[in-house]
């Protein structure tokens, strides 16, 4: 194979994998210690590191299967909890609306004001009927089409028709019922829960290390909704590691050095949120002694539309991503005007994913800019809906893009399916062909042994995805 153009199936080739069967690596540092090395400045981002040790209390297959426990993740967990309703742009003017639904819950959330947000129990005070349905909606008054019971942008109860036989029914008692709600980063947050405390409680040290990168500042390019059918909670502990990569993702192994991946967990009782980063233009230690920093490079180039690099140039690691990053900024400055001129070389390839308790991943810096979001799809506990948005950067004061069109992709269906998805719905393909396999394979485990083992490292976030779980949950293993 000539080394400029490199073959890229022979790494979707699961047989290659094979081919490292018994390795071991004697020395696999971490990202910051392998940045370090490399002779790069280190984000002081990444170099903060969490410190939290969950406790190895790895939960059993049960609690993913029983419908018994849905009831209670409900009332302990979806009714207690601050989480991700939608983004700002999903609502962009004052009246839009849209429902958030989790598990057999569902909310309305309203655009009330240029810069306010409200949200409601998604049920009207009449006889119940859902207010917002699946699709967004819009107006100065939501009025129930069943009989037309009509509220303003506020909840407030400001007509029934024939409202002389309903004695009871004034704004103030029969009014919607209101829910917590709060922004960040042009996120919409809402918490059922009116006596649990702020927003910020529930964030932890993100938003700090969120502040030179604003998620405020970017828009969602492409909005996809995956039916899956496997529980919420192995569904998104399938992207609390990079472990997996080996056998699920070896095409990405050239460009991603996932056996180098960072892994931070927070957590001070209150906000429970972790990291991991993996670098980019470093390849994976099962294939770093078959691709060469220019085989990386070219590869990086092709996947995010960078010109390739001049021959001679990119030959060692170093070299190799500081023309990645010279070349993301140029592009990111010709299609989308923002400048990113001295940002770090990790802020602009690599990836950093992080994760808050109890579905949320928003990434930071610009070589993944994702958003991803795990539901329960009504009473069973055999199937989610994994959300996934590409967020793009908008410069300051540009107009914001049309709002894009939600892709909902069914269960039997595929990302590939829907080519507006990109290269978002091609790696979530690669994702989703474990998913209905580890929920059968847990259903499958002898009652005997039906619990996981977990990683020191690579799996520690999903370890403390476990802790927070059963404190939540009030479980004691
Ligand atoms: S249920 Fe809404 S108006 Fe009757
Ligand atoms: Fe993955």
């Amino acid at each position: 194979m000539n080394e400029l153009t490199p073959d890229i199936t022979r790494y979707g080739n699961k047989s290659y994998v094979r081919a490292v069967h018994g390795t071991q690596f004697a020395d696999m540092p971490q990202y910051v210690e392998y940045i370090k090395r490399a002779g790069e400045d280190v984000p002081w981002t990444a170099a903060e590191r969490g410190t939290h040790r969950p406790t190895n209390k790895p939960l059993p297959y049960e609690y993913y299967l029983d419908p018994k426990y849905v009831p209670d993740e409900i009332e302990k967990i979806w009714k207690k909890v601050w989480q991700v309703a939608c983004r700002e742009e999903d609502i962009p003017n004052v009246g839009d609306r849209v429902s958030y639904e989790v598990g057999p819950l569902s909310f309305l959330i309203v655009r009330s004001g240029e810069n306010e947000f409200k949200a409601f129990w998604n049920s009207c005070r009449h006889r119940g009927r859902r207010l917002c349905g699946d699709k967004p909606e819009s107006g100065d008054m939501i009025q129930c089409p069943f009989h037309a019971w009509s509220y303003d942008l506020n909840g407030k109860l400001t007509w029934v028709p024939r409202w002389e036989e309903f004695e009871q029914a004034t704004p103030k008692n029969y009014s919607l019922r209101p829910v917590q709600c709060d922004t960040w980063g042009g996120n919409v947050f809402i918490n059922p829960d009116l006596e649990a405390g702020p927003l910020s409680d529930a964030m932890g040290v993100m938003p700090q290390h969120f502040a030179d990168c604003p998620q405020e500042d970017r828009y969602t390019a492409a909005h996809i909704k995956k039916k899956v059918k496997i529980n919420w909670k192995s569904g998104l502990e399938a992207f609390l590691e990079g472990y997996h990569v080996l056998t699920t993702h070896p095409s990405g192994m050239p460009i991603f050095g996932s056996t180098y991946t960072q892994t931070d967990c927070w957590d001070d009782g209150k906000a429970s949120v972790s990291r991991l980063i993996t670098p980019a233009l470093i390849p994976d230690g099962w294939v770093q002694n078959d691709i060469s920093a220019r085989v990386s490079l070219d590869l990086f180039c092709n996947t995010y539309g960078l010109p390739l690099a001049p021959e001679g140039v990119g030959e060692t690691l170093a070299e190799a991503r500081a023309y990645a990053a010279e070349k993301t900024v140029e592009v990111h400055k010709a299609n989308t005007g923002v400048d990113f001129t001295g940002r770090p070389i990790s802020y602009l390839v690599d990836m950093h994913q992080w994760f808050m308790f109890p579905a949320f991943f928003p990434w930071w810096g610009e070589g993944l800019s994702w958003w991803y979001n795990f539901t329960p799809l009504g009473d069973s506990p055999d199937e989610c809906i994994m959300e996934i948005r590409w967020l793009r950067p908008l410069a300051k004061g540009a107009p914001r893009p049309p709002k894009v069109e939600t892709v909902w992709v069914d269960f039997h269906e595929q990302g590939r399916d829907y080519p507006e998805t990109g290269q978002v719905g091609y790696i979530m393909d690669e994702d989703m062909e474990n998913m209905e396999e580890v929920h059968r394979g847990m259903k499958a485990a002898d009652p005997g042994a039906a619990r996981p083992i977990l990683a020191t490292e690579q799996e520690i976030r999903i370890r403390h995805f476990h802790e927070a779980y059963m404190r939540a949950m009030g479980i004691e293993l």
